[in-house]
């Protein structure tokens, strides 16, 4: 079964958004097959985010995300990598489709809740860096 990485980000998080957007999850047929919040690392964040070292939003974004609780999650289902871009909306809040996560609760391109691999080889890369040890 296909699987992918999420992340609900300390914006949604401190909004308050983790049990809605895990009906979310859930009401479309994924499981949830691990779980965990906490505060990452700086270095963590930036492994995480390294495709966008040195792009203007990049420190901004990195402090961010360690700056606060996140929770990070495996999601397992059918296409689930692609079927959670969709849900999540695109990172834009003019292109964010009403109905997907951040259509409906993002209006910040860096504020924008959540996070979700954007590819098979992302997915398999994250989920080893969030949860490497563990598995
Ligand atoms: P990106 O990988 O392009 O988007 P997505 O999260 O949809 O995969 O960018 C990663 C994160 O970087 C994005 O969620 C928010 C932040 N970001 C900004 O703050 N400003 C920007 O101009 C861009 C492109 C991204
Ligand atoms: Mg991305």
């Amino acid at each position: 079964m296909e699987r992918t990485f999420i992340m609900i980000k300390p914006d949604g998080v401190e909004r308050r958004l983790i049990g809605k957007i895990i009906s979310r999850i859930e009401n479309k047929g994924f499981n949830i097959t691990k779980a965990k919040l906490f505060m990452p690392s700086v270095e963590l964040v930036e492994k995480h985010y390294a495709e966008h070292y040195g792009k203007d939003f990049y420190n901004e974004l990195v402090s961010f995300i360690s700056g606060g609780t996140v929770m990070a999650m495996i999601v397992e289902g059918e296409n689930c990598i692609q079927v959670m871009r969709l849900l999540i909306g695109d990172k834009n809040p003019v292109n964010a489709t009403p109905g997907s996560i951040r259509g409906d609760h993002a209006s910040s391109t860096t504020y924008n809740i959540i996070h979700g691999s954007d590819s098979s080889d992302t997915a398999k890369r994250e989920i080893a860096l969030w949860f490497g040890g563990e598995e």
